[in-house]
């Protein structure tokens, strides 16, 4: 990848450009990208396929933690589709009272990593530390941080992490600011719909790739269909969205700008159906329908009103891809003797009609999986409060 820094300057860089490039840019830092439970692992498959640059990839609690340069962040957030956001560690140092906490944070050059008009949302946290108040190490840090970063001016946001663990401090921005998992490609949603990042991990987990079809046939309002197509088309799936790190100084609004170009030269945009998606509910389906109408990357799903038990696939299309089901399960099934049933059934017809598909079925509990009927590796993860599975397999 051409580094974005390296995009020529309109005029010559002030004595601020050259210290942001020097402190900031050209420099190696550490990077951890927070991850729902269960999808660790697809992040640092990403990571590492992502760009050689990205070193030291490593799986840790909450995250991957990896070391790269600034720019290589930027591309990370736009075109990773597992992570929830991406942190940017900016100091790390040892303090046991609070004179240390002030002369360690007045040594920090904010004015090169933030914007003069930030807003900061401060989250301390503190474990088994001499200062253990986390309110009280947000109040001293929050008045010196925001004397260097005073400027007038619509305000943006960003979230600073301050995390004590016995007496070591740790300070990262948030790189991201909105959830990674908005896309920016939906403007509505159903009620608690599948998160993106999740859907995008179990297509990956059950082998879907940018040559495969989907089946979708209880698509809600379409999240695996729309993850499905951006693969398709090798669009990043944050290409539609803004990130935090946008109003940073070392990041050029030209600069970012070329990174988006050059993801832009690389998609590939089809028109024939090839990602089947239905559901019986049309409220459901019209959010979906919206979507496609908004973007033409979307022209490749094809969304129907149909019952899942009604679809057989070879009429959809002659070719075998990967066939995804995200149930309703819960209350709004009602007992678990209807669940169990239900499961019993969407599994026979799996068997029946999706010979040599590829296959990624949610599902809320082991008894639920196991009344599927089907050889399917269970791959656990946590949405909505709950845990639940991604069953994942083949159809032989
Ligand atoms: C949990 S929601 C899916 C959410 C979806 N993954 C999303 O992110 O928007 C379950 C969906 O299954 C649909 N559904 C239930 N039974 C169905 C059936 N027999 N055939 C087709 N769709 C069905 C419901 O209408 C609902 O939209």
């Amino acid at each position: 990848m051409t580094p974005i820094s390296d995009t020529q300057p309109k005029s010559a860089p002030s004595a601020f450009e050259k210290r942001v490039k020097r402190r900031v840019i050209a420099r190696v830092h550490d990077f951890f990208a927070v991850c729902p439970p269960g999808l660790k692992t697809t992040c640092a498959t990403e990571l590492a396929a992502l760009d050689k640059d990205i070193q030291e990839i490593r799986v840790l609690s909450g995250g991957v933690a990896f070391k790269a340069k600034l720019p290589l962040a930027c591309l990370a957030n736009m075109g990773l589709g597992s992570p929830s956001k991406i942190l940017m560690r900016i100091a790390d140092f040892k303090a046991e009272n609070f004179s240390t906490l002030e002369k360690k944070i007045k040594q920090i050059d904010w004015e090169l990593f933030l914007p003069g008009n930030t807003n900061l949302n401060i989250q301390a946290t503190a474990h088994k530390s001499r200062l253990y108040h986390s309110g009280a190490i947000e109040e001293r840090c929050r008045p010196i941080i925001e004397a260097r970063l005073f400027a007038p001016g619509i305000k943006s946001e960003q979230s600073l992490f301050i995390r004590a663990d016995q007496d070591q401090f740790e300070l990262s921005l948030d790189m991201s600011g909105d959830l990674l998992f908005k896309r920016g490609v939906k403007q509505k949603v159903i009620s608690a719909p599948l998160r993106e990042n999740l859907a995008f991990a179990i297509l990956k987990a059950a082998g879907f790739s940018s040559r495969d079809v989907l089946v979708d046939p209880m698509c809600g309002s379409g999240t695996f269909s729309i993850e499905a197509a951006m693969i398709r088309a090798n669009i990043p799936p944050g290409f539609f969205r803004s990130f935090a790190f946008e109003q940073w100084p070392g990041v050029r609004p030209e600069s970012f700008l070329y990174l988006k170009n050059t993801a832009q030269k690389g998609f590939s945009l089809e028109s024939d159906p090839k990602i089947f998606a239905s559901d019986i509910d049309e409220t459901a389906l019209s959010l979906l329908e919206d979507a496609i109408g908004r973007h033409d990357f979307l022209k490749v799903v094809q969304a129907r009103a149909t019952d899942f038990f009604d679809i057989t696939p070879h009429e959809l299309t002659p070719e075998k891809g990967v066939v995804v089901l995200n149930p309703p399960y819960g209350k709004r099934l009602g007992s678990q003797m209807d669940i169990t049933h239900f499961y019993t059934e969407i599994g026979r017809k799996l068997a029946a009609d999706f010979k040599g598909w590829r296959v990624g079925v949610i599902y809320p509990d082991k008894a639920t999986g196991k009344a599927l009927g089907l050889p399917l590796q269970p791959m656990p993860f946590f949405h909505g409060g709950l845990d639940l599975y991604a069953g994942i397999g083949k159809i032989q």
